[in-house]
């Protein structure tokens, strides 16, 4: 939205995508708690049907309270459209499903969440679909040497979970589009307000918006968020270009591909009418709307959290049992350029530590904090600790954990909103019950 795009983000979160006035006034966003809507008349009926005409027939395929998240999303991004589905997982198996359906290769940094690299290591070569796993992300020689004919996208995270990497988003953008394949970013760690990957040319962002975004652990949900400028009509991308039944009406001269009939906002529109409508990962109007409060206080929680995180990192890095902090937001990791270009406001309130220390040391810290929740999640108000290589991180083998760092005596943090120096005193006092 041109207009749209000119407001600035606390603006724009609080306002985007929702006119009052198509809903009663009402000052909150309306939850649409229905499964259906009235076509109107019959012509209407056959205009929604085959997707000539924006609206709202069954909820599974789009529903207006979950379309108020979804613009919303687009507008913080920068994007040209947004999808919801029902959790991160959904967001990142739709979207890689989409680009290399039918089989091919995709390029993905190894140092990814534990589900994704399982899902692309596991289950994706099931259908056709296989990974080129690259250690250094940054490095262009080593992503370029694995680009091949059937490559068809590049994954990464913008900063990855849980020693918050930060990836070269813009030069990654450039190799992709140089091969014509998008890149695609989970960008749930930093969250909109700490990062714009479309800004550095990601064509396409997902989130899983139970983290940060929605900030408070009470919803699973992802967002899938297109930028709208790849050309999926390049050849490389068959499905886009194929006559689709549900475009027109069967035998009638009116069948249309979907670059015909989106152009290069043929993505996000394929997520909706193939994967939302026929695989039905549907996001609930309920949990959008819960995703949608969350976005209210986003930059609020985000910049108070940040600032409690660099306090607690460094309390971290000057005690004696602490071996490594890994946190790219300090001023002496060697990222930290990166991280000056692209993270002016931080990179985020979720980092790791180890220690000097056995595994038992570890358990005991985590039997032992009061105020940090051990469980597995991240970006909830709550604080929250976790010994990842046995929880979050466990299906990755332990060559790729090795790599990263990822030892059985690391314990990721997630901060929260609470007090920062009762966050450090509760950290104190479990450190030294391990250590006594
Ligand atoms: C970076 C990242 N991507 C995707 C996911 C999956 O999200 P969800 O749990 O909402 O399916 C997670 C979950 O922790 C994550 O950390």
């Amino acid at each position: 939205m041109a207009e749209e795009s000119e407001k600035r983000f606390d603006t724009l979160k609080i306002h985007a995508g929702y006119d009052p006035k198509h809903h009663n006034y009402a000052s909150q966003v309306p939850i649409y708690q229905t499964v259906a809507f009235g076509f109107g008349d019959s012509e209407r009926a056959e205009r929604l049907v085959n997707f000539k005409e924006k609206g709202f027939s069954y909820t599974r395929v789009g529903n207006p309270t979950t379309a108020v998240l979804e613009q919303r999303i687009a507008d913080l991004d920068g994007a040209s459209e947004a999808v919801a589905v029902g959790s991160g997982m959904a967001a990142v198996s739709y979207t890689l499903l989409n680009l290399a359906e039918g089989g091919g290769r995709i390029i993905s940094a190894s140092n990814i969440y534990g589900s994704s690299f399982d899902e692309f290591r596991t289950l994706f070569p099931k259908f056709g679909v296989h990974f080129d796993f690259i250690d250094d992300i940054n490095d262009r020689s080593q992503v370029a040497a694995a680009i091949k004919d059937d490559t068809k996208a590049i994954f990464v995270e913008s900063v990855t979970n849980p020693d918050t990497a930060v990836t070269n988003v813009e030069a990654l953008a450039k190799l992709a589009h140089e091969n014509g394949v998008p890149l695609v970013v989970d960008n749930t760690f930093p969250t909109p307000y700490l990062f714009n990957p479309i800004r550095y040319g990601a064509d396409i962002v997902v989130y899983s918006s139970t983290k940060g975004i929605s900030g408070h652990g009470e919803v699973v949900s992802g967002l899938i968020v297109d930028a709208g400028k790849f050309d999926y009509g390049n050849g490389k991308f068959k499905q886009f270009e194929e006559k689709e039944f549900v475009l027109g009406n069967e035998g009638e001269s009116v069948e249309r591909s979907f670059v015909e009939a989106f152009g290069t906002k043929a993505f996000a529109a394929r997520i909706r009418v193939k994967y939302l409508r026929l695989f039905g990962a549907v996001l609930s109007p309920f949990d959008a709307y819960f995703v949608l409060l969350g976005i209210e206080t986003l930059s609020e929680r985000l910049a108070k959290q940040v600032a409690s995180a660099v306090k607690i990192a460094r309390f971290l890095e000057g005690h004696p049992h602490v071996t490594s902090v890994h946190y790219s937001g300090l001023p002496d990791h060697p990222q930290h350029e990166l991280v000056n270009r692209y993270f002016p406001r931080g990179v985020g309130a979720i980092f790791a530590f180890d220690i000097d220390g056995t595994e038992a040391q570890t358990k005991k810290i985590l039997d032992s904090v009061k105020i940090f929740s051990y469980l597995p999640n991240v970006g909830d108000a709550r604080s929250l600790i976790v010994n990842p290589g046995r929880t979050t991180h466990r299906e990755i083998p332990s060559a790729n954990r090795q790599k990263s760092g990822l030892t059985n005596t690391l314990i990721r943090l997630s901060i929260g909103l609470e007090d920062a120096d009762d966050l450090i005193g509760d950290l104190d006092q479990a450190l030294n019950k391990a250590f006594e």
